[in-house]
């Protein structure tokens, strides 16, 4: 009998279902082709759920997901729920799951396509070959801590790490690095908080379990410009939730477009696999959305969750060569482009490329 797998499907708000429609339709396209089934199952979050369900992270998805072997999820809120109490807006929900899944460890590969030197606002010359693994904590940090409030005349959040937390997230890094270029580029504020003296000093103890990576730290300011000055010097980074956010945003437009840029969010069991980018409410339902960063996501997810690597591949290759042959959504409209596609016909050729 063939493999089959189960798949929990979040598609989301704004371009959420778009470009989830396409990543299905590409992944179904590479089952058949590799000879295992993708069941999936669809669940609520965000400000779909709250119009649903009255809350952003219904037990039923909390549930849902334990169920699943991996996780797609497209993007989350929107002006609708905007003006909602913290504890229900669409992102609370996302953190939420998040949490619940101990998806501790985000991966974000920043890479740039040959085919799109051009479409970055960067020189060619400083982004060809750029390939960059953002290793962001993603439960943990000033996200989660406590205490935290808006009292009065002022308001406070709590950046706080644990030992446990730092040493887990450094560990992936390093592995991760073993499997590249062995480098890792720790990313903190150690000049001014506490906390970033701690990451930096727990860091330093992992790298000895890794003697053949070598380990550098940067103030997260001086990463910032690195990342836009000399790209091609990072091979891993590794920085808490804050700073990775903010980082990775940045490092996806070296790329020419966050439409572009997938990741995966691992821990202890399933794992999320979703574009960097948010849900773009102001081009929602005009299929004009770029689906790569999902496909891409999919991608991610067969190769690590699933262990189908071949199925992965094809899908890779099947964007490069979608590119190469000048197909672009309107994002990268400007750049070598051959003809301009909508979301689903651009999902449509590399379902085509990735079945031959
Ligand atoms: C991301 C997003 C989220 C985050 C938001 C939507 C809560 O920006 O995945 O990068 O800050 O983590
Ligand atoms: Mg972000």
């Amino acid at each position: 009998m063939s493999k089959s797998y189960k798949i929990g499907v979040i598609k989301g708000d704004g371009i959420g279902p778009e470009i989830i429609d396409e990543a299905i339709k590409v992944l179904d396209a590479v089952s058949v082709k590799e000879g295992f089934t993708l069941r999936y199952e669809e669940m609520l979050l965000g400000g779909a759920a709250i119009d649903e369900t009255g809350v952003p992270l219904p037990d039923e998805t909390i549930q849902g997901v334990k169920k699943c072997d991996a996780v797609l999820f497209g993007a989350i809120g929107g002006p609708k729920w905007d003006n909602l109490e913290r504890h229900l807006r669409p992102e609370t929900g996302l953190l939420g799951l998040r949490k619940e899944m101990g998806t501790f460890a985000n991966l974000r590969p920043a890479m740039v396509y040959d085919e799109l030197v051009n479409a970055s606002t960067l020189k060619p010359e400083v982004i060809r070959g750029v390939d960059i693994m953002v290793v962001r904590e993603l439960t943990g940090g000033i996200y989660f801590g406590q205490p935290r409030a808006i009292e009065g005349d002022k308001a406070y959040n709590t950046m706080v790490y644990t030992r446990e937390e730092v040493e887990r997230i450094a560990v992936v890094a390093f592995d991760i690095a073993m499997k590249r270029n062995k480098r890792v580029c720790s990313v903190d504020k150690a000049n001014v908080l506490e906390v970033s003296q701690f990451w930096r000093e727990i860091v330093e103890e992992i790298a000895k379990d890794y003697p053949e990576v070598e380990l550098t730290h940067m103030y997260v300011d001086n990463a910032a410009m690195q990342l836009i000055r000399a790209p091609k010097q990072f091979d891993v980074i590794l920085t808490g939730n804050i700073f990775g956010d903010i980082l990775s945003d940045a490092a996806s437009m070296l790329s020419g477009s966050i439409g572009l840029l997938p990741s995966a969010s691992t821990g202890k069991g399933v794992g999320l696999y979703e574009p960097i980018h948010g849900s773009a409410p102001d081009i929602a339902g005009q299929g004009i959305a770029n689906p790569l960063a999902t496909i891409s996501s999919a991608s991610m997810m067969l190769r690590y969750a699933l262990g189908e690597e071949k199925a992965a591949d094809r899908i890779d290759e099947a964007i490069k060569k979608a590119l190469a042959d000048g197909y672009r959504t309107g994002d990268l409209g400007d750049y070598d482009a051959k003809e301009i596609c909508s979301c689903s016909e651009i999902g449509d050729i590399i379902a085509d490329y990735a079945s031959k």
